[in-house]
């Protein structure tokens, strides 16, 4: 059970941190994702907790996010943005945040996650269909109605899709995000 109180003063922290627009993007994905995580049976505090923390270290410098998430391929060395999903569970387990769910939606957020985590999928699902992006309508309607990983495969195909069009390698655990995605021809 993580208490208000806790994630009153997890949200301080993390407003000291960002930019006063990424802010309150930060507030929409973290009401969204609590709504997706109810309309889906999952745990809405770990879901809210869990996107209230997702972009902690998002506008931090180049410098700092290497510092707490040493580049691992060529993709991190040429973009350290794509270092602040795995910064920024480093700095949530700083500040004392232990549950495993919770760390691993962080970082998932940035290259998507693994079947098995579910509020890492409403997570990621509410990060790009927050309403003030303007876009995902469809997918956002479908994690509300119930249809989480539906949603998510589509999220994920998208961003793909998106990478590919503009000629952007994807992250390595872009692709395997993308590539562990059950086919939906394989469903009974
Ligand atoms: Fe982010």
């Amino acid at each position: 059970m993580i208490s208000t109180g806790s994630v009153v003063d997890y949200a301080e922290k993390v407003r000291q941190l960002v930019k006063p627009e990424r802010y309150e993007h930060i507030l929409r994905v973290a009401e969204l994702a609590a709504q997706i995580a109810t309309a889906n049976g999952l745990d809405q505090e770990k879901a809210y907790l869990a996107a209230i923390l997702h972009d902690a270290a998002r506008d931090l410098s180049a410098e700092r996010l290497q510092q707490l998430a040493p580049p691992e391929n060529d993709i991190e060395r040429q973009n350290p943005l794509a270092l602040h999903g795995r910064a920024g569970r480093r700095l949530a387990q700083e500040w004392g945040i232990e549950d495993e769910e919770v760390l691993e939606a962080i970082e998932g957020h940035v290259y998507g996650v693994g079947p098995e985590h579910k509020i890492g999928m409403a997570l990621y699902i509410a990060d790009v269909s927050e309403p003030g992006r303007e876009v995902n309508h469809e997918i956002r309607e479908m994690a509300l109605a119930g249809q989480l990983e539906e949603a998510y495969q589509k999220a994920v195909i998208c961003k793909v899709r998106y990478l590919q069009k503009k000629g952007i390698e994807p992250h390595p655990r872009t692709w395997a995000a993308y590539q562990a995605l059950r086919p939906k021809t394989d469903e009974p």
